[in-house]
């Protein structure tokens, strides 16, 4: 990467784009015109957390995936279909969670034959700008439970010292939450080649368990 890429790449913050007045509806409003990385030019548009405001649990995802970039609501693609799943499989109900990404648009490049978008891990610098929108949304909804769903959003709630694989369905003290939670991304489940695909995604049912266990203490 050249030295004028880079510069693009890390300036900048989401914190230049928040509304003086903050509320959900204000905060979707004001991030639909965030450029505080260079990911607005990737992505087709804001994909913004969805959930009610008196969640008391919220999830928090990568970022937007293909789908989610196109329809503009988060989890509402493949990974989304095995999370809802998921969640029914362990009693929670995702109409009770607020669920969110820790970067609220599609880093995408093209295949070689240019006809798919294929997802690109956001870099700790657009994680780090894209925050001030994720910090938000924990201030307003204040989920008793926080749950990252993979490395990424576990990194960005919990810091970098975070391993999914040693604490995932364990609760990990954060100032954040009364408890937060890591787990595998839904996507690395449909990524899991067949023969361990069904194991992995009974892990993450059991990860979600310990979470609605928790939530009726
Ligand atoms: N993957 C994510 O991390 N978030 C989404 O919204 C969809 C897929
Ligand atoms: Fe703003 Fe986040 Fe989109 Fe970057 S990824 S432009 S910080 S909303």
């Amino acid at each position: 990467m050249t030295t004028r890429a880079r510069a693009v790449e890390t300036t900048g913050s989401a914190a230049d784009f928040l509304p003086a007045r903050r509320t959900l509806p204000s905060l979707r409003r004001a991030a639909a015109g965030c450029r505080g990385c260079h990911l607005w030019k990737v992505g087709t548009q804001t994909v913004f957390g969805e959930g009610a405001r008196s969640a008391t649990l919220m999830f928090v995802g990568e970022q937007p995936g293909d789908q989610e970039d196109r329809a503009g609501h988060p989890f509402v693609g493949p990974s989304g279909r095995l999370l809802d799943s998921a969640l029914e499989r362990a009693g929670l109900d995702r109409g009770e969670a607020y669920v969110t990404n820790a970067v609220k648009h599609f880093k995408w490049v093209p295949d070689g034959s240019g006809k798919r978008r294929i997802h690109k891990t956001p870099s700790s610098s657009e994680v780090r700008a894209c925050h001030p929108w994720l910090d938000e949304e924990i201030a307003i909804v204040k989920p008793r439970a926080i749950v990252a769903l993979g490395a990424t959003a576990a990194k960005a709630l919990f810091g970098p010292t975070v391993r999914v694989t040693v604490q995932h369905g364990k609760v990990i003290r954060t100032p954040l939450a009364e408890a937060g939670f890591a787990t595998v991304h839904p996507s690395s489940i449909l990524r899991a080649p067949s023969d361990v695909r069904a194991g992995a995604e009974r892990a993450f049912v059991e990860d979600l368990k310990k979470v609605a266990k928790w939530l009726r203490k």
